[in-house]
């Protein structure tokens, strides 16, 4: 009787090649149970239509899961914008309940920034339009109704945006969207027996154990041995990562949340918040063959991080948790270099203008704190919870600003701030780490920490409709862990804000 490695040697070249690759893809689907990674198709200007609808998807062997998605079964397109062009944006309402879609990052007017005030009712189309002011960077949109922010979110309606400009497309930097510029949109599911989402409202917002990354289950991408550049984003609704690479190389970052920085900074862990965005680089270079994970470490989570090690005073974390553990988010298969990719690692990269802290007008506080005594309070934030018909701050068009962030309850807090890009002046009176000293909308504020940060307001005056500061961690934004802001031309005369219509 032939054994099994005579049937290989006795079998006609084709047959063996083919069951070889029947053998390979049973093997890779079965035994190591990865995906290949889902690239968002990209859609470019100067009109983008976009349709939130709900829908499902295959994410398991015959079970559909329902969803939501933008023009597609989950998740959106990858919007590609330019620096200076005039954009006409269709959005359009196909779920059954109102929301908003908010330009995460982007410094639009108010009335185009699809705040919580934007309502985009079922059946209807929003249509923005504005000029992209916005350096090169990676942003997102997403939906912003208050109260169901989170739901929409997790459910599947998120998309990213890529805006490129002449700087940036000068610069070494790979930019082959999905070969060796990747986007990564991170977030994590928990599905119940019948492999439908579980959503939860409440406390920090729901967090789930199933990695997802551009909605792809145990994900795979493909990358050439050459220098790679990934485009991470924290899309997840209240789970902080601890990103780093499964052989401890380091890594390049060189761009956060509104842009990039002045040089690549070598790091072997990068801490993301939910919102944030950060643009790294590997060198694969001379790495054919070999398999390596993007991980989060998360047992490095120790101070109380949301899907970090559970502290003290915690609930119980549900069976099957993965809070606090290090696991995969993205395994990485180098294959050969993708011809004429960049090799090497930029030395510099732009020149960050410093807003010196002397050119500031005035100082804002934010207390990040409960909105009264005793452990039912709710998280607000200097004493307020959100309500759609209260302007909790009003700004001077032309001020430079230092927002000084006290977070005095509760757990660390990623601070979101609409309209504009910012500059982190200190942290508990340190000077930012690098891969924090470039232009952010995000900030994670730890408890008993003061972050202060410095930016300036120099367009888009109205005074009818508000921009928002807020946690991003969808759970608190939902509970009303929000303010509003107007900003206004003191030399305008009238100031229309009570007016707000009631909602
Ligand atoms: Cu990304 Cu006001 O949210
Ligand atoms: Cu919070």
């Amino acid at each position: 009787m032939a054994n099994a490695s005579q049937i290989w040697v006795n079998m006609p070249p084709y047959l063996l090649r083919l069951s070889l690759l029947i053998a390979f893809s049973l093997f890779a689907h079965s035994a190591s149970g990865q995906n290949a990674l889902h690239i968002p198709e990209t859609m470019e200007g100067p009109v983008y239509t976009l349709t939130m609808a709900p829908s499902s998807h295959q994410f398991f062997d015959g079970v559909q899961t329902d969803t939501y998605g933008f023009n597609g079964s989950y998740l959106g397109p990858t919007l590609i914008l330019h620096k200076g062009e005039a954009v006409q944006m269709h959005v359009a309402n196909q779920i059954a309940e109102p929301t908003t879609v908010h330009w995460h990052g982007m410094h639009v007017a108010s009335e185009d920034d699809g705040g919580p005030h934007s309502i985009i009712q079922p059946g209807t189309v929003w249509q923005p339009d504005f000029t992209v002011l916005d350096n090169a960077t990676t942003f997102w949109y997403h939906p912003h109704l208050h109260e169901r922010t989170g739901e929409h979110v997790y459910r599947g309606l998120a998309g990213m945006i890529i805006v490129r400009n002449p700087v940036e497309s000068q610069l070494s930097l790979s930019r082959t969207y999905g070969v060796d510029d990747i986007p990564v949109v991170i977030q994590d599911w928990q599905f119940d027996d019948q492999r439908q989402l579980i959503f939860r409202q409440g406390g920090a917002g729901q967090r789930g154990n199933t990695m997802v990354v551009n909605g792809t289950l145990e994900p795979q991408a493909t990358l050439g041995a050459n220098v790679n550049r990934l485009r991470l984003l924290n899309g997840s609704n209240s789970r902080v990562y601890m990103l780093g690479l499964s052989d401890n190389n380091v890594f390049h970052m060189i761009g956060s949340d509104g842009g990039l920085l002045e040089a690549p900074v070598q790091l072997q862990r990068l801490r993301l918040a939910p919102g944030e965005r950060a643009e790294v680089l590997i060198d694969l270079a001379g790495r054919s063959g070999e398999t390596l994970t993007l991980m989060s470490y998360s047992s490095e989570l120790t101070r109380g991080e949301p899907g970090g090690v559970p502290q003290a005073n915690d609930p119980p974390t549900p069976p099957g948790s993965i809070d606090g553990t290090d696991f995969s988010v993205l395994q990485l298969v180098v294959v050969d270099p993708v011809t004429s990719a960049i090799q090497g690692i930029p030395q510099t990269l732009v020149t960050v203008e410093e807003l010196p802290e002397s050119t500031a007008d005035r100082v804002r506080p934010m207390r990040l704190d409960t909105a009264g005594p005793g452990p039912g309070a709710p998280l607000a934030i200097n004493g307020a919870v959100f309500n759609m018909n209260v302007i909790n701050e009003v700004v001077n068009l032309g001020d430079t600003e230092i927002w000084e962030i006290d977070n005095v309850r509760g757990g660390p807090h990623p601070f979101y701030i609409h309209d504009v890009q910012f500059q982190i002046l200190d942290r508990g009176g340190e000077p930012p780490p690098p891969e924090e000293s470039g232009w952010k909308d995000v900030v994670l504020v730890y408890p008993g920490e003061r972050v202060r940060f410095i930016t300036q307001f120099l367009d888009f005056a109205d005074p009818d409709t508000p921009y928002m500061y807020h946690c991003h961690l969808l759970g608190h934004e939902d509970d009303g862990m929000m303010g509003a802001f107007l900003v206004i031309d003191p030399a305008a005369t009238s100031i229309t804000y009570s007016d707000l219509p009631e909602t």
